[in-house]
C-alpha cells in the first residue's frame, strides 16, 4: 500500500493534497477539554441509576466514557501494544497481512474509503476487520505481529460483551430491545502518525458514526473532539476507560431523543496516536425508523423508515455532509 501515511510521513512536509480548505481546518488546536463529558461507573449495583446516567449522557452529548466496565486492563494494554506493532510493520507486510480474505472482510486503507476520488486526504491509516462470529473471521486477521490473533481475539470478545451490555442499558432507557437487531461487528484500528502541520489537516473529518454505538479504545494521546453547542470540545484520555458514542441510527430510532454526536480527530506533531473503534451495527434488514412508542400526535416521526442497508447507501452518498444526510432522512426538511 504505497499511499499509507505511515510509509512516507517521516521524510516529507505536509503534501498539498492533505491541506484542507480554510473552512475545514481545525483552527484552534487546543480546545477546552471536555471535563463535562460524563464518566459513568459501570461497577455500581444500582442498575436504574446507570441506565439513567447513560440515557442522560446520550441525550445531551451522544458521548460518554465508561470506567469499571469489566474489561481487564491487561487485555486492553496488550491489545493497544499489538495495534501499535501492526501499524509499525512495513507497508509490504501490512498489505500481505490484510489480504487473507478474498471477500475483503479484512483490509487496510488510508484517509477514507474514497481515497481515489476525495478532494483532499486525511492524516490517517486504518486496519479494518469483522469480529463476529469470531471462529469464522479470525482466519482472515493479520498473523503479524505474531500475537495479533491471540491478543485481539479475547479483546474483541470482551468489548463485544461490554457493547451488548451498554446497548441493553440504552434499550431499557428507550423501552425497546436493540440487542437482537445487531448484525456486523467491526474493529477499525486507526493510526495517526505525527503530523508536520496539525493546523492544516485532520485525522478524521467531522462525522457521525453510521452504527448503533462505537466502543473506542483511545490511547493516552489527545486528538478526539466532539461538536457540541457549535463548539469543539476535547475528549480527555482517561486510563483504562472506553469512550462510547451514539451513532446516527440510534438518533433515528429514538426519534431524535438520543444524539448521534458529530466528532473529529485532530493530529499532533509530536507523537503517533493509535485508537481502536469497535462498531456494533444494525443488521442489513433492520428497519431504521422511529420506534412507535416514541411517536404520537405531539411527537411526530422525525425520520423516514428504511432498511439499514439503504440507510448506509444514503450515508455514503452524503459523504459526511450532515445537512445533506439530514435532508435525505428527515420527514420535515
Ligand atoms: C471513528 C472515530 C475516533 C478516534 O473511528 O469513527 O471517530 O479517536 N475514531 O480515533
Ligand atoms: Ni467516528
Amino acid at each position: 500500500m504505497k499511499h499509507l501515511v505511515s510509509s512516507w510521513c517521516n521524510d516529507r512536509s505536509l503534501p498539498e493534497s492533505y491541506i484542507l480548505p480554510p473552512e475545514k481546518r481545525p483552527g484552534k488546536l487546543t480546545v477546552p477539554l471536555a471535563n463535562n463529558i460524563p464518566v459513568i461507573d459501570l461497577g455500581g449495583h444500582d442498575q436504574t441509576d446507570i441506565i439513567q446516567q447513560i440515557f442522560e449522557a446520550s441525550q445531551e452529548f451522544g458521548f460518554f466514557q465508561v470506567i469499571n466496565h469489566g474489561v481487564p486492563s491487561n487485555i486492553m494494554d496488550e491489545a493497544m501494544s499489538v495495534f501499535k506493532e501492526f501499524h509499525a510493520l512495513s507497508g509490504k507486510d501490512k498489505a500481505i497481512e490484510t489480504s487473507k480474505d478474498p471477500n475483503k472482510s479484512c483490509f487496510i486503507y488510508t484517509s477514507s474509503a474514497n481515497y481515489e476520488t476525495e478532494k483532499f486526504h486525511l492524516w490517517r491509516d486504518a486496519l479494518i476487520h469483522h469480529c463476529n462470529p469470531l471462529e469464522k473471521c479470525i482466519q482472515f486477521w493479520p498473523e503479524q505481529p505474531p500475537r495479533y490473533r491471540e491478543v485481539v481475539g479475547p479483546y474483541t470478545a470482551e468489548v463485544r460483551k461490554l457493547g451488548f451490555r451498554i446497548l441493553e442499558f440504552i434499550s431499557q432507557g428507550l423501552g425497546i430491545s436493540l440487542g437482537g437487531l445487531v448484525g456486523i461487528q467491526t474493529l477499525v484500528v486507526n493510526h495517526y502518525p505525527p503530523c508536520p502541520d496539525p493546523s492544516l489537516t485532520l485525522g478524521l473529518g467531522k462525522h457521525m458514526d453510521p452504527v448503533f454505538i462505537n466502543i473506542l479504545l483511545q490511547s493516552d494521546v489527545h486528538g478526539l473532539q466532539v461538536f457540541k453547542d457549535e463548539e469543539w470540545i476535547g475528549v480527555e484520555p482517561i486510563p483504562n476507560a472506553f469512550v462510547v458514542n451514539i451513532g446516527y441510527p440510534l438518533q433515528i430510532i429514538s426519534n431524535g431523543k438520543l444524539k448521534g454526536a458529530e466528532h473529529r480527530v485532530v493530529t499532533n506533531s509530536n507523537v503517533a496516536r493509535t485508537t481502536a473503534s469497535y462498531f456494533l451495527s444494525p443488521s442489513n434488514e433492520t428497519l431504521i425508523e422511529p420506534v412507535k412508542s416514541l411517536v404520537d400526535a405531539s411527537h411526530p416521526a422525525l425520520y423516514k423508515s428504511l432498511p439499514y442497508k439503504d440507510f448506509l447507501i444514503k450515508y455514503v452518498a452524503a459523504s459526511t455532509d450532515s445537512k445533506a444526510l439530514e435532508e435525505a432522512l428527515s420527514t420535515t426538511v
